[in-house]
């Protein structure tokens, strides 16, 4: 692979006209910036990342930070961020802060020295101070899935009210007729909206009741312990709108040990369509979140944003789907009774 020396050496030129080409930056002729990019051309020079920062070039990088990596909705979601980002040429920087304020302030303080360019919020604990900080340093920021509590950014999420109805009214078309919802911690916007959109089909059914609405927090423990206290209150429930897939299959795991039937005695519908929920023995019904086209557009609005190619705030909800599998497949085993 040819070096930034090898291109100075087949140019006739110094490093330093190469590096001032590279990184337009300084004065160069006209004829001398076509002569090293001919060169450039045919021998391929990529610059790598040791050589960009010894010819004085800024690397380009963003940072990506979600609250818990260990959730493969975040993980997925950050290869597609990386996709789309070093389409571009940009470095990514994962960072995992645990749901913990201090973890992300001291994350946010190293990515200022390092001099970043850009970042992406997955965690809604963006304070006031913080932003101002980021904004002097002309740092651009979008805030992805979890809209950063009373702030103007760029945000990209999924329409989760929408995705929650679908869930409902799916469990209600395959004959479930007492319908409990498990909900995520409602800090956290998507959460709220799946919440608000179970109750707004919900809350018109003759079974309706509060108390089958539970808290869990996004993972399996917490799906097994809200089932558990849903069976407590309503042993009767024969379908479950799960607030994610970590829920559903906290949930399906309860339901198993319990030697409830799924579907037969109760349906399960998740919701983000994590690449696990087809791979369960039963496997999970959900609301399928775009987690590609989220991270792909997210850095895309980022980068814009860093070119100052757009500076407008704009707020993209993309739309979601159901994918119907054995959890609530319950209609077959109706009609072969
Ligand atoms: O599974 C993690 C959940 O938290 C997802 O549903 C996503 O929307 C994030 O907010």
């Amino acid at each position: 692979m040819a070096t930034i020396r090898d291109i100075a050496k087949m140019a006739g030129v110094s490093v330093a006209t190469v590096s001032r080409v590279l990184n337009k930056k300084g004065y160069v002729s006209l004829d001398t910036e076509k002569l090293v990019l001919d060169v450039i051309d045919k021998v391929g020079f990529q610059p790598n990342s040791a050589a960009r920062v010894l010819a004085g070039m800024k690397l380009s990088t963003i940072a990506l930070i979600v609250p818990d990596i260990s959730n493969p909705f975040f993980s997925e979601l950050a290869r597609a961020v990386e996709d789309a980002a070093q389409k571009q040429g940009y470095t990514v920087f994962l960072c995992n802060t645990d749901n913990d304020d201090t973890k992300e302030k001291a994350y946010i303080e190293a990515l200022i020295k390092k001099q970043i360019d850009g970042v992406l919020f997955c965690t809604n604990t963006l304070d006031f101070k913080m932003v101002q900080e980021l904004k002097q340093k002309d740092i651009a920021i979008v805030s992805l899935d979890r809209a950063i509590k009373k702030q103007e950014f760029t945000v990209i999420q999924s329409n989760n009210f929408e995705g929650a109805q679908l869930a409902v009214n799916h469990l209600l078309q395959i004959g479930c007729k007492k319908i409990a919802h498990i909900y995520g911690p409602q800090e956290y916007g998507p959460a709220r909206d799946r919440l608000l959109g179970f109750e707004s089909i919900a809350k018109h059914q003759e079974w309706y009741t509060p108390s089958l609405i539970v808290p869990s927090d996004f993972t399996i423990d917490g799906g097994r312990q809200a089932v558990n206290v849903l069976l407590d209150r309503h042993p009767d429930i024969d379908g479950i709108f799960a607030g994610n897939d970590l829920i559903a299959i906290g949930a399906l795991k309860e339901l198993h040990l319990l030697n409830k039937k799924v579907p037969e005695d109760i349906a399960i519908c998740g919701f983000d369509n994590i690449q696990l929920s087809s791979m369960l023995e039963t496997e999970l019904t959900t609301i399928a979140q775009p987690i590609a086209d989220l991270g792909k557009l997210a850095s895309e609005q980022l980068i814009h944003q860093i070119k100052k190619q757009n500076i407008e705030c704009k707020t993209f909800e993309l739309d979601v789907h159901l994918i119907e599998r054995a959890s609530t497949q319950k209609a077959q085993i109706k009609i072969l009774n």
